[in-house]
C-alpha cells in the first residue's frame, strides 16, 4: 500500500492536548529516586519536582524533542499520510523560544497549528527520563495549563471543528479544560463524526474519574495501555485486573451516538494489541524488536495511535490500522523520543 495514494480532505483530523517540549536524558535510578519518580510512569509535576529541570540541563546530556501526546500523534499521522495539512492541533503555548520550536516542528511535519498563545506563561515542558529503555515522564504544563474554552469560539477554530470528521483528544487534557473536550465530543456525537479519546496515564482515571466517565459516553474509539486500563478498573471498582475483561466493559458503556459501536484499543508493549467491541475481543500480535534495536519507548503509544489513525481515516480495515500503528511504534522506539526516520517505508 502506498500511504499517500488516497485523497484525504484537509483538516480531516483534529487533535487537542498539551503541547510540550520534551527535555529528554538517559538517567540512573538515583535521579528517579531523588525526585520520587517511577521508571515507567507519567505524572504532573508538583513543586518538589521543579528543580529536576535545572538538574537535567546542568548535569545530564539533554535532547530537546517536540512532545505533547496528541501533537506526537498528529506528527506521526502526517508522516505516514505524507500530505500536509490533513490535521489541525489545538493547545496552548507561551510566547517564547520553546513555543516557536514546537510550532516549527509541528508545522514542518504538516500539522496545522492553532495554538492559543499566552504571553504571561512559559511553554510547557516534559522531563522524559530514560532508564533501561523505559521512560518516566514528568510534565510541567505551564502555558499548556491555561488553555480556555473560548479559544474554540474563534471563527477559524469553529470552522476547523465544523470541517473535521475525526477528533482525537487525550486524557492528559482532562486536567486542563474538560469543557473544551465535552464541547468537541458533543459536536462529534451530534454530527455522527468519530470521537477518539486516550486514557493517557493511570493518574487520569485515578484522579479525574468523574470527568473521564462523562467524556466516555461520547467516545467511539478509546485508546490506552494495560496500566491505564487497570487504573480505570481500580478507580471504578470493577474488581478485575484482566485487561480483556476491562476493555469489554469499557466498550459496553452506553454511547450517546448509537450509530456505531465503541472500539476499545489497548496496547501492551510487545504483547498483542487487544481490541474490544460488540462483546468480542480480537488480538493482534506485535512484531517484536530485538533488545539492541530499542532506543527508548518514549512516544511508542502515541506513534501507535498516529499510525492507526492514518489508516482509519481512510476507511481501511481494523487489522490494517493496527498493523500500521505497530509499524509506526517500532520506528519511534528505534529512535530518540517521538521522532521518525526521514522516510516512511510505507510510501
Ligand atoms: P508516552 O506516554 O511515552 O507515550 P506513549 O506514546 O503513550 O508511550 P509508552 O511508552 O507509554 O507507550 P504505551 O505504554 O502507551 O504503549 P505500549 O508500550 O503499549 O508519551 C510520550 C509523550 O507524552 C511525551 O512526548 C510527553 O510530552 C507527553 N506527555 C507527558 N505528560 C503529558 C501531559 N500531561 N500532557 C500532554 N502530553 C504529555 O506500546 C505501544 C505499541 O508500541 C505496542 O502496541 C507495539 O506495537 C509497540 N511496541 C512496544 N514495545 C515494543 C517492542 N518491544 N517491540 C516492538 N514493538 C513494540
Amino acid at each position: 500500500m502506498a500511504a499517500g495514494d488516497v485523497a484525504i480532505p484537509d483538516g480531516v483530523l483534529i487533535g487537542m492536548c498539551n503541547p510540550l517540549l520534551d527535555i529528554q536524558a538517559v538517567v540512573g535510578k538515583d535521579l528517579l529516586d531523588k525526585y520520587g519518580l517511577k521508571a515507567n510512569d507519567a505524572i504532573l509535576t508538583e513543586d518538589k519536582h521543579l528543580p529536576l529541570f535545572d538538574d537535567l540541563v546542568k548535569n545530564y546530556d539533554v535532547e530537546y524533542i517536540p512532545g505533547g501526546a496528541a501533537q506526537n500523534v498528529l506528527r506521526t499521522f502526517q508522516w505516514i499520510i505524507n500530505q500536509p495539512n490533513k490535521s489541525v492541533f489545538f493547545g496552548a503555548v507561551g510566547n517564547d523560544e520553546f513555543g516557536e520550536k514546537l510550532r516549527e516542528k509541528a508545522s514542518n511535519a504538516g500539522v496545522q497549528v492553532h495554538y492559543q498563545v499566552n504571553k504571561e506563561v512559559k511553554t510547557g515542558t516534559c522531563a522524559a527520563l530514560i532508564y533501561e529503555h523505559h521512560r518516566s515522564l514528568a510534565a510541567h504544563l505551564a502555558a499548556a495549563n491555561t488553555f480556555t474554552l473560548d479559544h474554540l469560539d474563534k471563527p477559524e477554530n469553529e470552522a476547523a471543528i465544523a470541517n473535521a470528521k475525526f477528533y482525537y483528544i487525550t486524557g492528559f487534557f482532562v486536567t486542563v479544560c474538560p469543557d473544551a473536550i465535552l464541547k468537541v465530543a458533543k459536536h462529534g456525537a451530534e454530527h455522527n463524526k468519530v470521537v477518539m479519546f486516550n486514557l493517557s496515564a493511570p493518574f487520569v482515571s485515578q484522579f479525574y474519574t468523574k470527568q473521564v466517565n462523562e467524556i466516555l459516553q461520547y467516545v467511539d474509539i478509546l485508546f490506552g495501555n494495560e496500566d491505564e486500563v487497570k487504573a480505570y478498573s481500580a478507580a471504578n471498582n470493577l474488581d478485575t485486573d484482566d485487561v480483556k475483561e476491562v476493555a469489554l466493559k469499557l466498550s459496553q458503556i452506553e454511547k450517546v451516538n448509537k450509530s456505531r459501536p465503541r472500539q476499545v484499543v489497548i496496547t501492551q508493549g510487545p504483547d498483542p494489541v487487544v481490541v474490544a467491541s460488540e462483546g468480542k475481543i480480537q488480538e493482534f500480535p506485535v512484531q517484536q524488536l530485538k533488545q539492541e534495536e530499542i532506543v527508548d519507548t518514549n512516544g511508542a503509544g502515541d506513534a501507535f495511535c498516529g499510525g492507526f489513525l492514518s489508516q482509519y481515516v481512510q476507511g481501511k480495515p481494523l487489522a490494517e490500522a493496527v498493523s500500521v500503528g505497530c509499524y509506526a511504534a517500532r520506528e519511534v522506539i528505534s529512535q530518540q523520543g517521538c521522532t521518525f526516520p526521514p522516510k516512511c517505508q510505507l510510501h
